[in-house]
Parts: C-alpha cells; structure tokens; sequence
C-alpha cells in the first residue's frame, strides 16, 4: 500500500517514512527539497514536486494511487513568520488549499496533518487541552490553525476523512542513526544545545525571569519517534474508518531551558556554556500538552520521550 508523505525529505517526514516502511507500507515522499535533504528519502521513492504544483501532483496520484496522504511540507519558522508573514500564508496555507483542491478533484482519500501547539497561542490553563482556545500570536500559528479550518469544512463536504495532529517541541531522532534533524538555520533547543556542546560555543537562554522554578522558559519535548508511531496509529484509524479530529502529541511533563541543558550536560558529558539575554516577545513561560485524547482515540503513549533518552539519541546523531 503506497502512501504519500509530503514534505518526506524533512526532519518528521523522514521518520515517519522510517515506521511505514517497517509496517510493509510504502511511502511515496513529494518533497521540493526547499528546505529537505534527498539523503533523508531511504525508505520509499522520492518524487521532487511542488505540493501547489497541481498538474505534476496529479501526475504522481496518479502513479502511486496511494491510499492516503501524509501532509508534513510547511515552513516551520516561528521567526520567519513574523518577518516574512506572506511567505507562509502562501506555502503553508495557499499551497495547502490547492493540494486539497487536488486531491479532492483526484479521490478524497484520508489526510493526516502536521498541526502544531503554536494554534493555542498564550495557554489559559496547562497542561493544555485539545478543547483550549485557539488564538494562535504569530503567523505560522494561524496558518496552521487556517488548515485545520480547512480541513474541517472539506472533510464534511468532500468525505475526506481527517486527523490533526498538534505537536509540542518534537526532538530526539531515529535510535539507529540513520537520519536526525537538519534544519537550516536550527532553532530548536535541544539540538541548538547539542551543537553549542559540540562547537563549544554558548547557547543563548532567552529570558531568566520568566515566573517558573528556575526562570526559564518550560516546553513539552516530544521524541520524533513517538510522533512517528502516533501518525501510523492515525492512518490506521482512518482507514479502518475512525472520525476525523484534532489531537495533541505531548509528553504532558515540562522541562526547563536550564533542564535541558544540564541533562544534555550529562549525556553529552561536557560542559555547556550559556549566555542570558532578555525575552523574546511572544514566548509563553510554560507550554505543555495534554495528550489524553490520542491516548483515547489511537491507543497512543509516548515510549521514548524520557528528556535523557530524546537527547541521547540526538547526540548520537549530530555526533
Ligand atoms: N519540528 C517541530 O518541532 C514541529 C512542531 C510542530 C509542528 N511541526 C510541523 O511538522 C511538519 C514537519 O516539520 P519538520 O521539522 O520535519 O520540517 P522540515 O523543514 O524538516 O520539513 C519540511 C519539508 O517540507 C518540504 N516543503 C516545504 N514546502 C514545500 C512545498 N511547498 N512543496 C513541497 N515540499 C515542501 C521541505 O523541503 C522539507 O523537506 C511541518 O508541517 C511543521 O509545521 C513541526
């Protein structure tokens, strides 16, 4: 059974790609390799295509009739967003738009799509529920949360079966070291950390006066590999005919900067240097995920998600 994985030459995809492999299905990545890497595509071809680029989708549904879609091309960003809002409403939303468009044109067939924690915005309550407001403060958020809009109103009407998937701060990588995270530029913590260990330069703590145990910010770290498991266990759902929904993907445990980079400290066994600079606007002090929902509807646990063990597997990795 092929599936499309969109956006399968990136950091998630790629591990996804990993797990269907291992379950005897075949993932068909549709990647740009904008911002992916053709080393990262083992498991499955790799069709270099533009997800708004109909004609050429078209063409590759057409080859493969895969009997779903994994939809992970975005720009990422936070930063990026705000400074350059346009780009991602064009790439994460219009380009969304037309894939759906095309695929409904072609056979609705069941979506999994990477959401994000960023469509709450500043949390009223944590862990935070499926059922919080979403008031997403910056435009990677909201173009997000325009897709799940999307989703909501084409799933009804075109009988496209849907589940979003929300995830906290996805980190670690594949236990055999195969492939691992390589963004660029990088603006995740735990591998900001591990490059700061490695090039023994400082990691920048932004913000130390935030009202937590030790002034820094808290994030809910989730392993790529529990992420990976959880978008099996949604196709599965979907295609034995479970409802669409919206799902968080959280450890429901925070850690702080500070926690982070001791524990990589101790797995790394270096001394990591840090430099505190006032807080970046928009940061909320503490983020993290309730996940009682994905246990509930897809059996979900996250198995691998010890802190130690996330940046473990990414020190093997960068390493
Ligand atoms: N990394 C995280 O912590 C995190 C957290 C929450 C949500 N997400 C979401 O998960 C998804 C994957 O994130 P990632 O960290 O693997 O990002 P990534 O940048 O490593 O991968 C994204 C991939 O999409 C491709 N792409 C982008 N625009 C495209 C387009 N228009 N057409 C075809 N391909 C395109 C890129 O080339 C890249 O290979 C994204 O949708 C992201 O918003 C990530």
């Amino acid at each position: 059974m092929n599936i499309l994985v969109t956006g399968g030459a990136g950091f998630i995809g790629s591990h996804v790609c990993k797990v269907l492999a291992r379950r005897q299905l075949v993932p068909v990545v549709y990647d740009n390799l904008s911002r992916g890497h053709r080393s990262a595509v083992k498991w499955g071809p790799l069709e270099v295509g533009e997800i708004a680029d109909s004609r050429r989708l078209r063409e590759v549904l057409d080859k493969y009739q895969p009997a779903a879609v994994m939809h992970f091309a975005a720009y990422i960003n936070v930063g990026e967003s705000v400074q350059q809002p346009v780009l991602y409403y064009c790439n994460n939303v219009a380009a969304t738009a037309s894939l759906l468009q095309t695929l409904v044109d072609h056979k609705p067939i069941p979506f999994v799509f990477s959401s994000t924690a960023a469509v709450y915005g500043m949390p009223e309550q944590v862990p935070i529920p499926e059922d919080h407001p979403l008031r997403p403060i910056n435009p990677y958020g909201w173009s997000k949360l325009f897709v799940e809009r999307m989703l909501a109103d084409a799933g009804r009407a075109h009988k496209l079966p849907w589940i979003a998937l929300r995830y906290f701060n996805a980190a670690g990588s594949d236990p055999d070291g195969e492939i691992g995270e390589q963004h660029d530029p990088e603006t995740h913590l735990i591998p900001l950390v591990i490059k700061a260990a490695l090039g023994n330069t400082a990691i920048q703590v932004f913000g130390t006066d935030y009202d937590t145990s030790d002034g820094t910010c808290i994030r809910d770290y989730i392993h790529v590999m529990d992420i990976a498991d959880a978008h099996v266990r949604a196709l599965d759902h979907l295609l034995s005919g479970g409802e669409s929904s919206a799902l968080n993907l959280a450890n429901a445990q925070g850690f702080s900067v500070r926690e982070v980079i001791s524990a990589a400290e101790r797995v790394c066994g270096r001394k990591i240097k840090v430099q505190t600079t006032p807080r970046r606007p928009g940061d909320p002090a503490v983020l993290i995920g309730a996940a009682d929902r994905a246990q509930a509807l897809l059996g979900w646990k996250p198995a691998r998600s010890d802190l130690s063990l996330q940046i473990a597997d990414a020190w093997n990795w960068f390493k």
